[in-house]
């Protein structure tokens, strides 16, 4: 199998495996717990939060441990959504956020807050003009705005839209959960608030994520309890977990310094000249500029994306049309709608998502099988937007 999905989760580092079995086995202790090998657990997660903190420039300090990225979003935005209350506030998103910012805030919607959502330009950016418009310093509020899109892999204009936040008084948020580990994110160069960042999309397992809070921002938590985490998310600390974070936040970090992913990006380029020499009819969507160095989005004219999906899955390849929380729904994805894209042109891309583990043979392949795939639907498939005609064996 050739796995091209890494933006849905990636292949956990076989390091962090081996970083995270002792906390299986010998030191199970609770590190709350006063003897010393007890105090030798919660050693280590001092060690991992440096780690964590290291690769987005942080204090260790201002980490603070969760379970998920989507965690990470809800407690920010609930706790924000606190704050300003709900008389006269007005909590400022986009259209393109993962359904971890969107969901939130519609439930905030619903009970009677003023959410406005600023739209993109058709390269997938936020558009800064209309985002400053919403952006209202005479009213409470604050905003949340994704670094990089799961879908496109776009990189919005972060620093300019917490700027503006900033010079309204507002706390600024983002889900930095598809940027972390793939690209240079530094706290201090792009002075955010809040950021949320998840280990699965970096090589460490699924389950375990971060909020980074700057220091001497307000902050309540939303779960209670024995105080871990200096009162900010109580529970007992998932410590296997918390120390493979810690490791793949090392391991990207070292990546990142050596050489950017340079690698990445080469064979993510190779992709897309291949598959744009080799297939008419093809679209690369987003930001060619500002983008991160894993993603091939496109779309392939006259060609179902579900299709396209069953064909590569017996070829071997794995990838995906959107976002892997939105399989299997018919709608075509808010993020490609909002881009400016047709329904047809929707429901026509893929999204493949390449990772520190993807091979030179692994493209080629891949990209060969994309060519066929795109090439036998056609040739079977009828006139745009009915769908495939036959069923697909062999
Ligand atoms: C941009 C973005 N935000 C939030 C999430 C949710 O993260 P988690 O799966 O850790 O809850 C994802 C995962 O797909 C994501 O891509």
């Amino acid at each position: 199998m050739i796995y091209l999905d890494s933006n849905a989760t990636s292949q956990v580092h076989p390091e962090v495996v081996e970083a995270m079995l002792p906390y299986l086995t010998d030191q199970w202790y609770n590190p709350s717990s006063g003897y010393r090998s007890a105090k030798a657990v919660k050693q280590a997660i001092t060690t991992a939060r440096e780690q964590v903190a290291a690769l987005i420039n942080a204090h260790p300090g201002e980490i603070v441990f969760t379970g998920c990225g989507t965690e990470s979003n809800n407690m920010t935005l609930k706790w924000l959504a606190r704050l300003v209350g709900r008389e006269k506030s007005r909590i400022v998103t986009s259209v393109i956020e993962h359904s971890a910012v969107l969901r939130p805030c519609e439930a905030m919607e619903a009970v009677g807050y003023e959410v406005a959502r600023g739209g993109v330009k058709p390269d997938g950016r936020l558009d800064l003009d209309e985002f400053a418009g919403q952006v209202d310093a005479d009213r409470p509020g604050f905003a949340s705005v994704m670094w990089s899109n799961n879908e496109t892999g776009i990189i919005n204009p972060v620093a300019e839209a917490c700027a503006i936040a900033g010079v309204a008084g507002w706390a600024f948020h983002t889900d930095a959960i598809q940027a972390v580990g793939k690209m240079p994110v530094d706290v201090r160069a792009v002075p955010v608030d809040f950021l949320s960042l998840s280990g699965h999309k970096f090589h460490a397992p699924k389950g375990v994520g971060a909020l980074y809070v700057r220091e001497g921002i307000r902050f309540e938590p939303m779960i209670r309890g024995g105080g871990q985490e200096d009162g900010r998310r109580s529970g007992t600390e998932n410590v296997p977990f918390i120390i493979g974070l810690g490791k793949a936040a090392e391991i990207m970090k070292a990546e990142l310094e050596r050489d950017g992913h340079a690698d990445v990006r080469r064979r993510r380029d190779r992709f897309e000249q291949r598959l744009m020499s080799e297939i008419e009819g093809v679209t690369l969507n987003g930001s060619r500029e500002h983008r991160a160095v894993n993603i091939v989005h496109a779309s392939f004219e006259n060609c179902e994306a579900a299709g396209l999906l069953i064909l590569l899955d017996e070829a071997g390849v794995q990838c995906s049309a959107g976002s892997a929380c939105m399989t299997g729904r018919q709608q075509p994805s808010h993020v490609q709608k909002a881009m400016g894209l047709s329904d047809e042109q929707a429901r026509s891309s893929l999204r493949i998502s390449l990772s520190i583990f993807t091979t030179d043979e692994e493209v080629e392949e891949a990209a060969t099988a994309v060519a066929r795939a795109v090439q036998k639907l056609r040739s079977v498939q009828g006139p745009p937007g009915v769908g495939p005609v036959v069923v697909y064996g062999g």
